[in-house]
């Protein structure tokens, strides 16, 4: 499946991706929603959320939060750090291609490379109807996906100095290698390999997670691998179009207002935000 072995390490997933910055990328989540509706969302809902870090800083601003993932060990992390943090998020264990709230909800996200794990065009219609039927009319879904250069690996070839532009923006690609330590635990990923092998008819790659970790009392080395889609512009636009539930709006290049979607450097991502029709 996904990662499955890499994501049951939430604490460590946790500790990995403390650089994101959840205040701005929800404070952008917002001012979109604001800029379509004309007024501030009262809910939302955090996909393939992780330790769920999104959806408890919505919740820290008196939005009523929840949150869905199909990691059993994401979901119980997810809803103990909101108790530490003292906030209250909704977290359930569901599939992103088809699942139910309780009560709709105004505003929806899905961050990094989630878009990945639905592998086929059929697993994204599934996905964007089961999104749709779970927002309020006028809903507003954002969703994060790699930049398309990742796909087509523009600049990773030539070394015209035309090419320039192209190499610095392959080198952004979603291929990295960093280390955390918080006291004295210390965590390592690097997300993807060189080698990971990837079928140019279904546009999947085999992505390798290599997670290392240290505590007093442990350490250890995971590799876990799993397939993942990767999506190019002109294909997510269309199967947008054929779910016939969405309209995108906007597309930005980074969790910025002001930064367009785009071959320039300061685009590092393809943001789509979309509203219900
Ligand atoms: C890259 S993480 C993103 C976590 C979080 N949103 C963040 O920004 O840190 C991808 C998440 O997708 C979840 N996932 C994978 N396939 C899924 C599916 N079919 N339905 C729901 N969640 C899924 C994984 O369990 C994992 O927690």
């Amino acid at each position: 499946m996904s990662h499955t072995k890499f994501y049951s390490k939430a604490y460590f997933y946790d500790l990995l991706f403390r650089f994101k910055n959840l205040k701005n990328e929800n404070q952008t989540l917002i001012d979109l929603y604001l800029n379509l509706n004309g007024k501030l969302p009262t809910s939302f809902l955090d996909i393939a959320a992780g330790p769920g870090g999104n959806a408890i800083e919505m919740s820290k601003r008196g939005i009523a939060s929840s949150a869905l993932d199909y990691s059993k060990d994401m979901v119980e992390y997810g809803l103990e750090k909101a108790a530490e943090e003292n906030t209250k998020i909704t977290y359930f264990q569901a599939d992103m291609r088809d699942f139910k709230l309780d009560k709709p909800v105004e505003l929806a996200a899905m961050f990094m490379v989630s878009t990945g794990y639905l592998l086929t065009s059929e697993d994204m219609l599934a996905h964007l109807k089961t999104v749709a039927q779970n927002l309020t009319p006028k809903g507003v879904y954002v969703v994060e996906m790699p930049h398309p250069v990742d796909l087509f690996a523009v600049g990773k070839y030539t070394l015209a100095e035309w090419e320039e532009k192209w190499q610095e923006k392959w080198e952004q690609r979603w291929e990295e290698k960093w280390e955390h330590t918080e006291g004295d635990t210390t965590v390592s990923l690097q997300w993807g390999d060189e080698r990971d092998p990837f079928d140019p008819i279904t546009q999947i790659r085999n992505v390798t997670a290599r997670l290392k970790f240290k505590t007093p009392t442990d350490s250890g080395e995971i590799v876990d691998h799993s397939s993942q889609r990767e999506y190019s512009y002109q294909e997510i636009k269309a199967l947008i179009a054929l779910s016939g539930v969405f309209e995108i709006k906007k597309i930005i290049g980074d969790w910025n207002i002001s930064i367009p979607f785009s071959n320039e450097k300061e685009s590092r991502r393809m943001i789509l935000v979309l509203q219900k029709i």
